[in-house]
C-alpha cells in the first residue's frame, strides 16, 4: 500500500468532503470511464454491495478488467492473502467504523503487494476515517449504499489520470436501415455540435467501402482509416493528427478509403483500439457506423457513450430498431437508452407508421423527428453542404442543433431569451 499512500498525498488536500456522500449521483454518469486491464478483487460483507459490485463488473466500463467478487470482507481478504499475492486494486467493505476498521486494514497491510491499491467500502459517512483511511494509502473510501454507476465513476477516477486530457464521449450512429439518412443526421450534429461549443470533434467513418463523409463536406480526404484500423498498434496521436482531414476550425475526419479493389477485415479490438486513441485527444468523437452487422459494429456500438439510431417510419425499420434497441437495452443496463431519431417522415403519398405508435412499439420516445424534405436535403448533398449552411433557418437545422445540445449534455447554446420577467421566474424556479 506504501506506492498508494504517495499517490493519494495530492489528492488528500483537495478532497472535498462531498465526495463522501452516499447514494447514487445521475451526474456522474457521465465521468465514468473505461477502467484499464486491471485485476481487481473485492471482498464484501453485506449483500446488498456484493450485488452491486456484480453489475458493475457486467459494465462495459469494465470489460477489460478482471474483477471477482468474494463474501467475508476483511477477514477473508486476510486469510486470502496469506496466501495469494495481490491484484492491482483490492476492494474491502467493512461494517466496522473508526479505530476497528483502521485495525482491520492495518492487518490487511501486512499482506498487500506494493503497487496494490485499495479501496474501502464503509458504513460511516465519517470525514475523519476518511482522511485516516487516505493517510494509510487506501486510495478511495465510499459509503454504503453504493450505486453501480457512483462505484464505477470511483473506480474510474483512479484510473485517469485527472491532469491529462479529458478523455472524449463516444457516440455511435447507425441506420436501422440502410439509407435512412443515419450518415447525414452523424455529420450534421456533428458539424453543429463542433460550430456551437467551438469544441473539437472527430467525425471517424467507418462505412470502409461506401462511407459519403468526404462527399458530404466537399473534402478529397486522407483516407486515414483503414490504415489505422488495419495497425493500430502503431496509431498515436502524431499519426492520428496526419491521418485526420481538417473540415473547418473544430472538425476533423477520420475518412473511410472508398476502395472497392481491397478487402476489409476489421477485428472488434483494432476497432476498440483506434477508437481508445482518438477520444484520448478529441473531446467529441462521433462514429458513423455502416448498416451491417458484425461482431466489431456490435462491439462499438457496446462500447459507446452514446447510441442514435436512425428509423424511417416502416415495419422494417421499427423490427430493426427494436432488435437494436433491445440488444442494447440488455448490455448496457447502467446506461442511458439509446436516442432515437425518425427521419425521413411526413414523405408525400407514402403509408408510414405514426410516430406514437412507432414510439408505443419501441418504448422509446424519439429524440428527434425530422420531415422528408428531398430538396433540401438532396441540395446540402450535392453541394457537400451541411442543412445549416444551406439554409440555416430550415425546421432540421434547429433540430440537428437541438440534438447536438442533447448529446452534449447542454441547453441550448444560444443567448437566453431576455424578458423583463426572467429574474422573477428565476426565483420562483419558473425557468430551467
Ligand atoms: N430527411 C431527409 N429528407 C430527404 N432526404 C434525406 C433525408 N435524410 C437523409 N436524406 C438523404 O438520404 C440519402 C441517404 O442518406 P445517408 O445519410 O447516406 O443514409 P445512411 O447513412 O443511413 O445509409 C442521402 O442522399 C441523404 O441526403
Ligand atoms: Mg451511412
Amino acid at each position: 500500500m506504501s506506492n498508494a499512500a504517495e499517490n493519494m498525498t495530492a489528492h488528500q488536500d483537495t478532497m472535498p468532503d462531498a465526495q463522501v456522500d452516499t447514494g447514487a449521483d445521475e451526474a456522474s454518469t457521465a465521468n465514468a470511464r473505461p477502467i484499464p486491464r486491471i485485476s481487481i478483487q473485492a471482498f464484501c460483507e453485506g449483500q446488498q454491495t456484493a450485488e452491486v459490485l456484480q453489475v458493475a463488473s457486467e459494465d462495459r466500463r469494465l470489460t477489460k478488467a478482471h474483477v471477482s467478487v468474494h463474501m467475508g470482507g476483511p477477514t477473508a481478504a486476510v486469510t486470502h492473502y496469506q496466501e495469494s499475492p495481490t491484484p492491482n486494486l483490492i476492494i474491502i467493505e467493512s461494517m466496522q467504523s473508526g479505530d476497528a476498521m483502521l485495525a482491520q486494514l492495518d492487518q490487511l497491510a501486512e499482506y498487500c503487494d506494493p503497487g496494490t491499491k485499495v479501496v474501502v467500502i464503509g458504513h460511516t459517512n465519517d470525514v475523519l476515517l476518511y482522511r485516516e483511511l487516505l493517510k494509510r494509502g487506501v486510495s478511495e473510501y465510499l459509503v454504503a449504499p453504493i450505486a453501480p454507476m457512483q462505484f464505477m465513476e470511483g473506480l474510474s477516477n483512479l484510473y485517469n489520470d485527472p491532469d491529462a486530457a479529458p478523455v472524449g464521449h463516444v457516440y455511435s450512429f447507425i441506420g436501422s436501415k440502410g439509407g435512412v439518412g443515419s450518415s447525414t443526421i452523424c455529420h450534421n450534429t456533428s458539424w453543429i455540435l463542433s460550430e456551437l461549443l467551438k469544441t473539437d470533434v472527430v467525425i471517424a467513418d467507418l462505412d470502409l467501402a461506401f462511407g459519403t463523409t468526404g462527399l458530404d463536406f466537399n473534402q478529397d480526404p486522407i483516407q486515414g482509416i483503414a490504415e489505422a484500423l488495419s495497425t493500430p498498434e502503431r496509431l498515436d496521436e502524431v499519426l492520428l493528427d496526419r491521418l485526420l482531414t481538417k473540415c473547418s476550425d473544430h472538425l476533423s475526419i477520420f475518412a473511410a478509403p472508398v476502395m472497392l479493389d481491397r478487402d476489409y477485415e476489421i477485428s472488434p479490438d483494432s476497432c476498440d483500439m483506434v477508437i481508445d486513441v482518438v477520444r484520448q485527444s478529441v473531446p467529441y468523437v462521433a462514429i458513423d457506423l455502416p448498416h451491417t452487422w458484425s461482431p466489431w459494429v456490435k462491439q462499438v456500438l457496446l462500447q459507446s457513450d452514446e447510441v442514435v439510431i436512425t428509423a424511417a417510419p416502416d415495419l422494417a425499420n421499427l423490427r430493426n430498431a427494436k432488435n437494436i434497441l433491445e440488444l442494447l437495452k440488455q448490455s448496457r443496463k447502467n446506461d442511458a437508452t439509446p436516442h432515437l431519431i425518425l427521419n425521413m417522415s411526413a414523405m408525400a403519398k407514402r403509408p408510414e407508421i405514426p410516430q406514437a405508435d412507432f414510439e408505443a412499439a419501441l418504448g422509446i420516445e424519439a429524440s428527434a423527428v425530422i420531415d422528408f424534405d428531398s430538396e433540401l436535403f438532396g441540395q446540402a448533398s450535392n453541394n457537400g453542404q451541411m442543412i445549416e449552411e444551406l439554409n440555416a433557418k430550415a425546421k432540421a437545422s434547429q433540430t440537428f442543433r437541438e440534438l447536438a445540445m442533447l448529446l452534449a449534455h447542454r441547453k441550448e447554446a444560444k443567448p437566453e431569451k431576455t424578458s423583463g420577467l426572467a429574474p422573477i421566474l428565476q426565483k420562483l424556479k419558473l425557468t430551467r
